[in-house]
């Protein structure tokens, strides 16, 4: 495996769902061997692979609570990559894991449970992404105790540095008490508008702040971003010229690029 990456943005609705998905399909599209964890209640990223929610046996709930293993519930997408599947049940899950009778340590477990799921399944996987929920609770926590690195979409909008700093300080939190080799492996540019001085003007300030840190790739407003979830489809199959999915192509490259330099001889 080269990297699990979390999805994560405490913000709503700044694109971390639509980014799992497509950044997903884009990373097989060009041959890497992909798998989609959804651990939001929402089962936004679920639905947006093509899987319907509702009536799912097995799903990310069930492995975490340690009644089903991440082979069980593992599905085909839409889009050439694997899925660990999502829905409401997943809400209670914070609850039930700390108190499963079996737990010497809850809370630590608890935490540890999706990265001791995932080394299963781990070496047959090129990237791992994890479709985190807009809180800071024990789901996202477990995503983030799995990563390699979290890569944070942001909207290009007067508020996005603030809630940025929030994240941040949090980042440095799990840095210290849970997961120290947790990286920032980049901030993301979401639903860019170029006709907005706005979005020029955030854009640039993020530029200037955060340098290495943010990608190359822009992710522009695009209609066919938005429609694609009514599908069930991820952009590249519902029309892979858009510049929407385009942008997810190129962030793609970018990753790999970043992760799978050949060495120089
Ligand atoms: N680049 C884009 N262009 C147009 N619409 C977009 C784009 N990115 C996301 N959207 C739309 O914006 C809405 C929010 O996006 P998305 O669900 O990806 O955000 P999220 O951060 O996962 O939300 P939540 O915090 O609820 O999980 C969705 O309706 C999505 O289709
Ligand atoms: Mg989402």
């Amino acid at each position: 495996m080269i990297r699990t990456i979390a999805i994560a943005n405490q913000k709503g609705g700044v694109g971390k769902t639509t980014t799992a998905v497509n950044l997903s399909a884009s990373l097989a599209a060009q041959g890497r061997r992909v798998l989609l964890i959804d651990v939001d209640p929402q089962g936004n990223a679920t639905m947006g692979a093509g899987i319907n929610k509702n009536g799912l046996e097995q799903s990310v709930y069930t492995v975490l609570l340690g009644e089903a293993s991440m082979l069980d519930a593992r599905v085909k997408a839409q889009g050439g990559f694997d899925l660990i599947p999502a829905n409401r049940d997943l809400a209670g899950a914070e609850v039930e894991m700390v108190n499963m009778p079996d737990r010497e340590t809850k809370l630590k477990d608890a935490i540890h449970t999706l990265k001791a799921a995932i080394a299963a399944v781990a070496e047959e996987y090129d990237y791992i992404l994890i479709d985190c929920p807009p809180t800071l609770n024990l789901l996202t926590l477990n995503a983030l105790c799995a990563a390699d690195s979290v890569l944070i979409p942001m909207q290009c909008e007067y508020y996005a540095l603030e809630g940025l700093s929030d994240l941040v300080g949090t980042l440095r939190k799990m840095q210290q008490h849970l997961n120290p080799t947790l990286e920032i492996e980049g901030l993301l540019r979401t639903m860019y508008d170029p006709r907005m001085t706005l979005s020029q003007q955030v854009a640039a300030q993020l530029e200037q702040h955060f340098g290495n840190k943010l990608f190359k790739a822009v992710i522009p407003r695009n209609v066919r971003l938005a429609e694609a979830p009514s599908h069930g489809l991820p952009v590249l199959l519902v029309d892979k010229a858009s510049k929407g999915a385009q942008a997810y192509m190129q962030l793609a490259a970018e990753l790999i690029a970043r992760h799978e330099a050949q060495p120089s001889d």
